[in-house]
């Protein structure tokens, strides 16, 4: 597969992860609607491609994971036009987060306002010892509109998540670490290796039930998240994986599991 992209590059190693860089260094890779419109097609060209085990979302250059939303277009805004771009911004990442293969943000410098959202949308993140996260919306008279005040209270608790969001305060990648908000530290420009390595450990089970593991977590917090448990659980029991992933137990050797 070669799609090109004007803000992204796109590619597949024969392992089966596929890195997505946004790829705009000049501008610490701000989030653009062009990245946006990207973003959400490679994305969905990524979901079809069997091939592909897992993604890595990192931004190019040393400085940059993404520096938010591109200023210069968030200043044209209005208040219909403003709602409309969280509602797009909102959209793309919700593709990421309900993407059915594992995605694993690589941090690897400033994850600021939507370069935050994004990592947050992604199912794992890595970073790098020198990545600064933080939420700077306020600062410019706005709130994060990417998904930041819903997904940022689930991953670190309503009270911290307020207050970095009402402080606009930095977070130090080892901050980000106690508080939850990655999932491992790297050393600088270490963080997509270590994404690969944490993507080779989780490929190595069911794809199958690594998609339903995403989906029912999705979920969970919600009035429907046991009923839906139960649903994908029982599913799953009916799949040629869980039946190789339990003969394999038996036998004890390696399960060979083939998405189905
Ligand atoms: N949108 C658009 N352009 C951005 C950007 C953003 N969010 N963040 C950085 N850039 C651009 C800068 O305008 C500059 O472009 P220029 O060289 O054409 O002037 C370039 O990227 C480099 O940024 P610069 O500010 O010179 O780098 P720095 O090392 O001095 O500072 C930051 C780095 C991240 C602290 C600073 O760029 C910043 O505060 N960015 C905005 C962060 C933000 O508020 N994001 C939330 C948006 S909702």
């Amino acid at each position: 597969m070669t799609e090109s992209y004007k803000t992204l590059l796109v590619d597949i190693d024969e392992d089966g992860s596929a890195v997505v860089t946004v790829n705009r260094p000049e501008k610490l890779n701000a989030l653009n609607n062009l990245v946006l419109d990207e973003l959400e097609k490679a994305f969905s060209s990524l979901k079809e491609n069997r091939s592909v085990q897992g993604v890595i979302l990192t931004g190019a250059g040393d400085k940059a994971f993404a520096a938010g939303a591109d200023i210069s277009e968030l200043r044209n805004l209005n208040s219909s036009l403003g709602k409309k771009a969280a509602l797009k911004g909102q959209s793309v990442f919700s593709a990421i987060e309900n993407f059915p293969k594992p995605v694993i943000a690589a941090v690897n410098g400033y994850a600021l306002g939507g370069g935050a959202e994004l990592a947050m949308a992604c199912h794992l993140r890595v970073s790098s010892v020198n990545a600064v996260f933080g939420f700077p919306e306020v600062s410019l008279g706005l709130i994060p509109g990417y998904g930041g005040t819903q997904r940022l209270p689930l991953l670190i608790g309503r009270g911290r998540a307020l207050e970095y969001i009402l402080t606009a305060d930095k977070i130090t990648a080892d901050q980000a670490e106690k508080i939850g908000l990655v999932n491992r530290v790297t050393g600088k420009g270490e963080a997509v290796d270590a994404s690969k390595v944490l993507l080779g450990m989780i490929a190595k089970n069911g794809p199958v039930a690594l998609a339903g593991a995403i989906r029912a977590v999705n979920v969970s917090g919600g009035e429907k998240g046991y009923e839906k448990e139960a649903e994908l659980f029982g599913g799953l029991c009916g799949t040629e994986d869980f039946r190789e992933g339990t003969a394999a137990f038996a036998e004890k050797r390696q399960p060979v599991f083939r998405g189905r």
